[in-house]
C-alpha cells in the first residue's frame, strides 16, 4: 500500500481512525477494572458494573431512549437484528422489509421463511433508495407483524423516511424494527420522537467504537423471547433465564473492554456534536459528488450531492471491473475503498449494479476535503488511462 497517502474511504464498513480515547479505554479496562460485571461483589466487579451502566446510559441519551435498561448490548448490528427478529416473530407471521435491507436482515428472514415459519414481502425502492409507500400500503396482511427498515443504505447512503413508514405501520398495529447500522452516531436519532419500537445499531461504525460492540433498543412493553440463555449474575437459583431487562436479552459475560471503548466513542460524538458531524459529512458528500460527476464515463448512484444522505457514494465506470479500480486505488495511491456487492443484493438490483456491484466511497468524521481532492486526482488518472 502507498503509505504516503493511506486515505481511508471505507467508514461504512468500519470507521477509522477512532478517537485516541477509544484505543486507550479497552486496555485500561482490562488492566485496571477487569472484574466480571454482575458477578461477585468485589470492587472490580462493581467498577465493571458502573462502566456498563454508564455505557447504557450514554447510548440511551444519544438516541433519546427513556430508560437505559431498554438498551441491550450485542456484538454488532447483525447480532442485534437477529435478537430482534428471532425474539419477536412467531410461526405464521408476515414480515415486510425494504429492498435496501442488508443481508443482516435478509438472511435471518430467509432462514425463517425457508423453515416454513414466516412469510415475507419486499417493498421495492426507487433508484434513489426511497421505499415505495403506495406499495407498502397494499402489502399489509392480517398477519403482518413486523416492518424492517434500513435507516440508511450502505450502498447509496439514502435515508428512509422513518416518520412516514412508522406512521403507516403503526396505523396497522405493525411493529417497526429500524436497522441503524449506518446512522447511529452519524445522524441524530430520537427513538421516542419517532415512536421506534426497536432499533439495532453497531458500535464500530458511526459510534467510533471497537468491533464486537453494538446493541438493540427495545421499547417498553415489547417483550422478546431471548435468543440466548445462560448466566446473568441475577436470579442464579433458577434454571429459567430472567425476564427482566436488559438481562432478558443478554447472557454470558459482556464485552466490557469493548464497551469501555464504545463509551469513549459516544463521548467523543457528544462532545463534537452529532449535528455538526452530520452537517460536515453531508457537505463532504456533496463535494465528493460534485467532483466525481466531472469524471469521464462515471455513473453515480443514490441521492445527488445536495440531497440528504449519509456519507456513502457508490459509482461505476463504464464496464470497468470495480475490484480492479479498487485494487489500483490502493496499490498505486494508498486509497482504501470497498468494491463489489456490499451484502445488500436487492439494493444493487434496485440501482442496476448486479452482479458486478460498485466502488463504494464512505468518508468519515475525520476525512478532509483535501483527501477528497487526492482521491479525485487518482480517479482522474485511472479513468484517463481507461479511456485513453
Ligand atoms: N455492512 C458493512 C458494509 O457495508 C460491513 O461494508
Amino acid at each position: 500500500m502507498n503509505e504516503a497517502l493511506n486515505l481511508y474511504f471505507d467508514n461504512a464498513a468500519t470507521s477509522w481512525p477512532k478517537p485516541e480515547a477509544v484505543y486507550d479505554a479497552p486496555g485500561r479496562q482490562m488492566r485496571q477494572a477487569a472484574g466480571n460485571p454482575g458477578r461477585s461483589g468485589h470492587t472490580r466487579t462493581l467498577e465493571a458494573d458502573r462502566l456498563l451502566y454508564k455505557a447504557r446510559e450514554t447510548l440511551a441519551a444519544l438516541i433519546n431512549a427513556p430508560d437505559p435498561g431498554r438498551i441491550v448490548f450485542a456484538l454488532n448490528a447483525t447480532d442485534a437484528l437477529n435478537i430482534a427478529i428471532k425474539g419477536l416473530l412467531e410461526t405464521g407471521d408476515h414480515v415486510l422489509f425494504t429492498a435496501m435491507e442488508h443481508n443482516s436482515v435478509l438472511r435471518p428472514l430467509g432462514r425463517l421463511r425457508q423453515d416454513g415459519l414466516i412469510s415475507t414481502t419486499m417493498i421495492p425502492c426507487a433508484k434513489t433508495g426511497q421505499p415505495d409507500l403506495d406499495y407498502l400500503e397494499s402489502a399489509y396482511r392480517e398477519n403482518t407483524r413486523l416492518l424492517i427498515v434500513n435507516h440508511a443504505s450502505n450502498v447509496t447512503g439514502s435515508i428512509a423516511p422513518l416518520d412516514r413508514l412508522i406512521a403507516s405501520a403503526h396505523g396497522r398495529k405493525v411493529i417497526v424494527l429500524v436497522d441503524a447500522a449506518q446512522t447511529a452516531g452519524a445522524i441524530p436519532i430520537d427513538v421516542q420522537g419517532l415512536n421506534i419500537d426497536m432499533l439495532a445499531f453497531t458500535g464500530h461504525k458511526g459510534l467510533l467504537g471497537p468491533t464486537g460492540t453494538g446493541g438493540l433498543y427495545v421499547r417498553k412493553g415489547l417483550d422478546l423471547k431471548p435468543l440466548r440463555e445462560g448466566g446473568t449474575g441475577s436470579q442464579s437459583e433458577s434454571d429459567i433465564h430472567p425476564l427482566s431487562m436488559p438481562e432478558r436479552l443478554e447472557a454470558g459475560t459482556l464485552n466490557s473492554a469493548g464497551l469501555a471503548g464504545l463509551l469513549e466513542g459516544v463521548n467523543y460524538i457528544q462532545a463534537r456534536g452529532i449535528e455538526s458531524i452530520q452537517q460536515e459529512e453531508q457537505e463532504l458528500r456533496s463535494y465528493l459528488w460534485e467532483r466525481l460527476v466531472e469524471l469521464p464515463g462515471i455513473s453515480l448512484y443514490g441521492p445527488h450531492g445536495g440531497e440528504a444522505a449519509v456519507s456513502v457514494v457508490s459509482f461505476t465506470v463504464g464496464g470497468a471491473d470495480c475490484g480492479e479500480i479498487g485494487h489500483v486505488l490502493e496499490s498505486a495511491y494508498g486509497i482504501l475503498t470497498r468494491t463489489g456487492l456490499h451484502c445488500a443484493p436487492h439494493a444493487h438490483q434496485t440501482i442496476g449494479t448486479l452482479p458486478e456491484g460498485t466502488v463504494r466511497l464512505s468518508p468519515g468524521p475525520f476525512t478532509r476535503k483535501v483527501d477528497v481532492d487526492h482521491l479525485i486526482n487518482a480517479l482522474q488518472e485511472i479513468t484517463g488511462l481507461m479511456s485513453g
